[in-house]
């Protein structure tokens, strides 16, 4: 069960920097609210946000630091990003905010579990590495994305973390979800399969972890394309192979976060009556 009221958690994580969460995290959340549902994407690098560039917002104050001192409610930091998602964007360069103390860890969670009801579905796109801070938000997490390339840096990494979860979750006796993996960079779907294959393999050896592939995402000019445009690859109006992808990873969420009966679309003006203001974006 989510830490945040009956709302599913997802979160969007990997060993290193670079390999793609912010991308899949952000696609995914798009994809997923095209279909109706009400998406929240929390920014939780919270050191070095970015997920705003990603969309191409120009967001202004406040942001999640300020909601976390108690300078505004966390409604007021929430913008409305392409197909009608929310966004609650973290600061960037604020050291501060680069490791949460557990109690304003815990605090955010809060602010979190306080908006939680007005969403389908909440995606986290986390920071790399095994931090305290992206263990913790793991362990809150009904799933885990863990992002990797075929580099041997990348999934050397994404094994590290793996085992960091599994060892936080026995120390702290916390059931985290094995994590399921996301080969981002591949050159098709067979070298995805055989990346997650061989973490897969790993896993099993050392962990008794059996981690299950969630998809891939190939390397791609059009994703780089849409990325210095600012603008979700997810909204491309042709059906393109990336678009397939990510719509085949946004399926294993389907079950867990099926779409309000009575709203289907996103221009119904009811359909997160508790968030207002939302600031009109240009
Ligand atoms: N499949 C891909 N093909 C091409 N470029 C990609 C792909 N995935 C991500 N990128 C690019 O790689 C860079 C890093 O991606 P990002 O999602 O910010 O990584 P992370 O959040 O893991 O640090 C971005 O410029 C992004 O556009
Ligand atoms: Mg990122």
């Amino acid at each position: 069960m989510s830490a945040f009221k009956k709302t599913p958690f997802v979160l969007v994580t990997g060993g290193k920097g670079g390999v793609g969460k912010t991308t899949v995290a952000g696609n995914l959340g798009v994809e997923l609210a095209r279909t109706g549902r009400r998406v929240l994407l929390v920014d939780l690098d919270l050191g070095l946000s970015n997920l705003d560039v990603l969309f191409g917002l120009s967001v202004g104050e406040p942001r999640i630091d300020r909601a976390l001192a108690g300078e505004c409610s966390v409604q007021e930091c929430i913008v409305e990003g392409p197909a009608g998602i929310h966004l609650l964007p973290a600061s960037s360069g604020e050291e501060s905010m680069a490791q949460l103390s557990s109690d304003r860890r815990a605090k955010l969670a809060a602010l979190i579990e306080e908006i939680a009801p007005s969403y389908d579905l909440i995606i986290g796109d986390s920071a790399a590495g095994i931090g305290p801070d992206v263990l913790g938000f793991a362990s809150v997490a009904d799933r885990v994305f863990i992002v990797t390339t075929p580099e041997l840096a990348a999934l050397t990494d994404a094994y590290g973390l793996i085992k960091a979860l599994d060892q936080f979750g026995a120390r702290t006796a916390v059931d985290i979800p094995t994590p399921e993996v996301i080969v981002n960079h591949a050159s098709g779907v067979e070298e995805g399969k055989a990346v997650a294959s061989k973490l897969r393999t790993i896993c099993e050896r050392f962990l008794a972890r059996s981690p299950r592939q969630a998809g891939w995402l190939p390397r791609s000019v059009h994703i780089e394309r849409c990325s210095s445009h600012q603008s979700p690859f997810a909204l491309t109006p042709k059906r393109a192979l990336e678009q397939l992808c990510i719509s085949q990873i946004a399926s294993r969420l389907t079950h867990l976060a099926p779409p309000p009966p009575a709203s289907p679309s996103r221009s119904n003006p009811d359909l997160i009556p508790s968030l207002t203001p939302v600031p009109r974006l240009g």
